[in-house]
């Protein structure tokens, strides 16, 4: 038997960002990332930063990986089910050469089933690991978390209703690497009252201009009014709408999500919002169709064979974007300073 070759990992060379103009600099210093809550808090200059680093992700995972952060330790801590987010933080802490601590029902299987505060068990766990990814039930779940926390925080998905920002990084980053951002115009259709993900983006693409956003929604589940504020605070242009029809054919991404059938008093008007292989042939030709996933009937399988379908790469995504911001949390240059992570655009 030959002696199989054994490759070793090539160490991640340290990353350099370019120098940014002196404009974006004083933008991006007031914004280095202690903890991700919610999407609000990027800037274009630090969403462009993260998006650098996760092409520099696409290449070390081609590569197997980098042991540069092996003396890490990321805790996954989700109260509620989850195969991407949780799976691909581990990827991504795997694949940078750290180590993982995870826990995938805390509510069940963690001391608060003795009635312990999250607060306690984030100060414990603090004290265990270098970051903490929590997905928690309640709005504003990641904020508690953060607000005591000794480690950075990333919100892995809070409430009903609440945000999910690494979802809409990589739902943004996959946009980002077929399209310019600016002057895009997005159909983002589902239970969006609710709806973390399609709450983070729509955050996330107001930062960019002349962006169009058509919210696609049975009315009494549109998008809630604290999103249509931000966005008339900005001057970022929407249109609510409840007909899949009017705006399919215009727009330059389709950004699908789930409506549960036990929030429709009529579920036989879910089929007006389900995409299939009918109805992407009146689509842009160049237009893309991303979903978060999990999907159920609103998102045919028919469709997965549409070169415009985006939805698995982008959960591929997820890796390079996850292992950018793990290392953008973890880097002594970008962590230490104890700066907000409160809105500034
Ligand atoms: N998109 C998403 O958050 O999927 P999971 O619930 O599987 O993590």
């Amino acid at each position: 038997m030959p002696k199989p070759t054994v490759v070793p990992l090539q160490p991640l060379q340290p990353f350099k960002p370019a120098q940014p103009p002196a404009s974006e600099s004083a933008q991006r210093g007031g914004m280095r990332l202690k903890h991700v809550v919610e999407s609000q808090q990027f800037t274009v200059p630090l969403l462009m930063e993260l998006f650098e680093r996760s092409r520099g992700m696409e290449h070390v995972v081609a590569r197997g990986g980098t042991l540069d952060y092996q003396n890490r330790i990321m805790t996954a801590l989700f109260y509620e089910p989850s195969t991407r987010t949780r799976l691909s933080f581990e990827a991504a802490m795997h694949r940078l050469g750290g180590r993982v601590l995870s826990t995938e029902n805390a509510g069940a299987f963690s001391s608060e089933i003795d009635g312990e505060q999250v607060e306690d068990s984030i100060r414990i766990i603090g004290s265990y690991s270098d970051v903490i990814v929590i997905r928690h039930p309640e709005d504003h779940g990641a904020r508690r978390a953060a607000e005591v926390s000794p480690v950075p925080v990333i919100n892995a998905g809070d409430g009903n209703g609440g945000q999910h920002p690494t979802q809409a990084l990589l739902d943004l980053y996959t946009i980002y690497r077929q399209r310019p951002l600016n002057g895009l115009s997005v159909a983002i259709i589902g239970e969006l009252d609710k709806g973390r993900t399609a709450r983070s983006l729509a955050y996330l693409l107001a930062k960019f201009e002349r962006v169009k956003m058509f919210f696609v929604s049975p009315p009494q589940l549109q998008m809630k009014q604290d999103i249509l504020d931000y966005l008339d605070q900005h001057g970022v242009r929407y249109e609510l709408e409840s007909d899949i029809d009017r705006v399919i054919g215009e727009v330059d991404v389709v950004y699908q999500t789930r409506i549960r059938p036990e929030r429709m008093r009529d579920t036989s008007g879910l089929g007006r919002y389900a995409i299939d292989s009918k109805v992407v042939q009146r689509m842009k030709a160049d237009a893309l169709i991303l979903h978060p996933l999990p999907r159920t009937v609103e998102l045919d399988k028919s469709v997965d064979a549409d070169p415009r379908a985006m939805y698995f790469r982008q959960a591929m995504n997820g890796l390079y974007v996850r292992m950018a911001l793990l290392t953008m949390l973890l880097d002594k240059e970008q962590s230490a300073g104890n700066a907000s992570w409160l809105e500034t655009r």
